[in-house]
């Protein structure tokens, strides 16, 4: 049986629409990560799915039973917010406990429930402690634990890293990794950092615009991006997106002119795509600055070093931007004249409407 399922939600705000026919079902014990610019209505999804907002139309399901005319407390649903609004002048073990006697659970069952939190989330030393006298991390896995102790059938956390700092975001992020061994519910976590969707997740979801603009494995839509917009959202820095037309050519393969006049021969096949108003797509890992005065000439911009590669932003002869790698140790500078060999067989390609084509 699915876990959620949701099926053509829509949702607007007075005369503005904000989510658009959302569809989309998760596995049971799935990690799915929700990725979107601002104001793209991941929040406005996560609180339909609890319960704290209502949809317009569409139906949402939890293991094959209707939600969304359910009260929140009675879904089976947990949620955490990115302001995780403890309650000050209770202790943590009050904070944990406070949802559950109003559930009416019994008192020995709910020690035991916040007794398995804490041990699995490292904060038994802490039950006893108020909200102020924690940390910010240590706060963010009270809320974790609250959610717990409820023992949801899905999670639904939205930002929950995003007010810890780096090193501290990374160690939660392990735990979060681990917390979906241990608890038998889906979970459904927003997030604005790729590289946490990229390691927590089973699935990534795009959001803009108010609908689902691509759904798959991380690596998947990395790979092969279903538009321009998730080709240049996913992976940072962004892809390069250059216009380009159809080169004359016999093989399966499409060639492709750049407004350079620079020629590339991808693996995308030929058949099919439109004859006109095509974008090339390169990640900075397909265009390497070539050592030997052959490739497209270019004009370096910016010089990124990140230790173990370096980051050349140039521009090209007609003025395309283009993002190119070169080693560590690279000696390229800002204002260098240099040559760019572009790696053609991962290209990706882009119609006219924006849809994707990749290297087969
Ligand atoms: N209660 C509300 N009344 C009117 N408009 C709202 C309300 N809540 C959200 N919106 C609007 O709905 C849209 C989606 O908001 P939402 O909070 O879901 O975005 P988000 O994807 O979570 O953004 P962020 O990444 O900034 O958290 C925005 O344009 C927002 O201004
Ligand atoms: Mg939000």
């Amino acid at each position: 049986m699915k876990s959620l399922e949701l099926e053509n939600v829509k949702k607007a705000y007075g005369a503005t629409p904000v989510l658009d026919g959302i569809s989309l079902s998760l596995e049971p014990r799935e990690f799915i990560a929700f990725l979107g610019p601002s104001g793209s209505g991941k929040s406005t999804l996560l609180r339909i799915i609890a319960g704290l907002e209502t949809l317009d139309e569409g139906e949402v399901r939890l293991e094959g039973k209707r939600i969304d005319h359910l009260p929140p407390g009675e879904r089976g649903v947990a949620m955490v917010f990115q302001q995780y609004a403890l309650y000050p002048h209770m202790s943590v073990r009050e904070n944990m406990a406070f949802g559950l006697k109003n559930a009416r659970v019994p008192a020995d069952e709910i020690a035991a429930r916040i007794a398995q939190a804490a041990q699995v989330l490292e904060i038994e030393a802490l039950l006893d402690r108020k909200p102020g006298q924690l940390s910010g991390g240590q706060r963010q896995r009270v809320a974790i634990g609250r959610a717990i102790v409820k023992q949801p059938r899905l999670f639904l956390l939205d930002e929950p890293l995003s007010n810890l700092d780096a090193a501290l975001r990374m160690r939660t992020r392990i735990e979060l990794a681990q917390l979906r061994q241990r608890v038998d519910a889906a979970i459904i976590m927003v997030t604005h950092d790729q590289a946490e969707a990229m390691t927590l997740a089973d699935r990534m979801v795009v959001m803009n615009e108010r609908r689902i603009q691509q759904i798959g494995a991380p690596m998947d839509v990395y790979a092969r991006p279903a538009n321009t917009f998730v080709a240049r959202f996913v992976g940072s820095p962004a892809m390069t997106l250059a216009g380009a037309e159809l080169a004359e050519g016999y093989g399966a393969f499409a060639r492709l002119r750049l407004g350079d006049g620079t020629i590339v021969s991808t693996r995308v096949p030929r058949a099919g795509l439109p004859a006109s108003g095509l974008q090339i797509g390169l990640r900075p890992e397909m265009v390497k600055v070539a050592g030997d005065g052959t490739g497209a000439a270019a004009n370096v911009e910016l010089v990124e070093r990140l230790g173990e590669r370096t980051l050349v932003y140039a521009a090209l002869a007609d003025g395309q931007k283009i993002v190119a790698e070169d080693e560590g140790a690279s000696r390229v500078r800002l204002g260098d004249k240099v040559h760019l060999r572009i790696l053609g067989e991962a290209a990706h390609v882009f119609g006219p409407d924006g849809a994707g084509f990749h290297a087969t």
